[in-house]
């Protein structure tokens, strides 16, 4: 990272997602440039973890199923009434299941997750940062926010819905203080489950799968996680900003 340190001295800010991935590494970033970060993830050993790797007293582990309004309800009010950012990055896949095979639990499972749940966060959090002027919104979308090649029905829409939410936000809020961009990578070396649950899937998106350009390490989405979520990127607003080898190009 070539960033200078401490630009999140003094901030707190939720990172979904937080025990593995994509979420882990910009948990880990942000605790090391100043910020207190509210760590949510459903599991809690990953959590502890994550803790033990960080600089002592940057973490908050917050366990639990963001898919539950309670649990929204306790994450948001662990910032005690100072929520800076939000870095909205858990997500599920789809088994990529193709419209024709989508089965509603998938179907609501994907939604709930990828979509629902940042929207109610993104509810808890945004009057105190209005009643502040100031606030900050970081969403991971996907390459499969703009085309629906790289995955089933349900995570597709369901990234193409995410970058609407935070357009939403942009547009409704941009004028009282508030920031909402998107990040979409393409592929990062992560434990997300990408295992195939159609054959015809697999079949039809096999060669479009073959022109990716190399997959890489959540570091790598971290800066520009990071880069929308301080003081380095002003008057960006209602972006989704591929980062992702320039795949959206071919
Ligand atoms: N890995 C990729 O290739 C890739 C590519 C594009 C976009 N993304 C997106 O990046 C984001 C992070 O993906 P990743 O690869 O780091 O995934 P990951 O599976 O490594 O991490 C996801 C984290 O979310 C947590 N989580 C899952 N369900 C939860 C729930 N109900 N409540 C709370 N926490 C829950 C998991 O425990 C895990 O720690 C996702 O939104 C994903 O769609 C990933």
């Amino acid at each position: 990272m070539t960033q200078s340190a401490g630009r999140f001295t003094g901030q707190t800010i939720i990172v979904t997602g937080a025990g593995a991935g994509i979420g882990r590494a910009t948990a880990l970033r942000l605790a090391a440039e100043g910020a207190r970060v509210l760590a949510a993830d459903i599991s809690a050993a990953n959590l502890e973890s994550l803790a033990q790797q960080a600089p002592a007293g940057s973490i908050v582990a917050v366990a639990g199923d963001l898919t539950e309004q309670a649990f929204i309800d306790t994450l948001a009010a662990a910032g005690d009434g100072r929520i800076d950012g939000v870095a909205n990055i858990a997500g599920i896949t789809d088994g990529w299941l193709p419209p024709a095979e989508m089965d509603d639990a998938t179907w609501y499972k994907v939604f709930e997750l990828n979509l629902t749940a940042p929207m109610r966060l993104a509810r808890a959090v945004l009057p105190q940062m209005l009643a502040r002027g100031k606030g900050n919104f970081a969403f991971v979308s996907s390459e499969a926010s703009f085309r629906s090649s790289l995955s089933g029905v349900a995570y597709t829409s369901s990234k193409h819905g995410l970058n609407g939410l935070a357009k939403s936000i942009a547009f409704y809020y941009g004028t009282k203080g508030i920031r909402s961009n998107v990040v979409a990578p393409g592929g990062v070396k992560t434990g997300m489950d990408t295992r195939f649950r159609s054959d015809y899937a697999k079949e039809i998106t096999a060669p479009i799968l073959e022109t990716a350009p190399p997959s890489v390490e959540p570091d790598i989405i971290v800066h520009s996680i990071l880069w929308l979520l301080s003081d380095d990127s002003p008057n960006i607003n209602g972006v989704i900003l591929p980062c992702d080898g320039g795949w959206t190009t071919m």
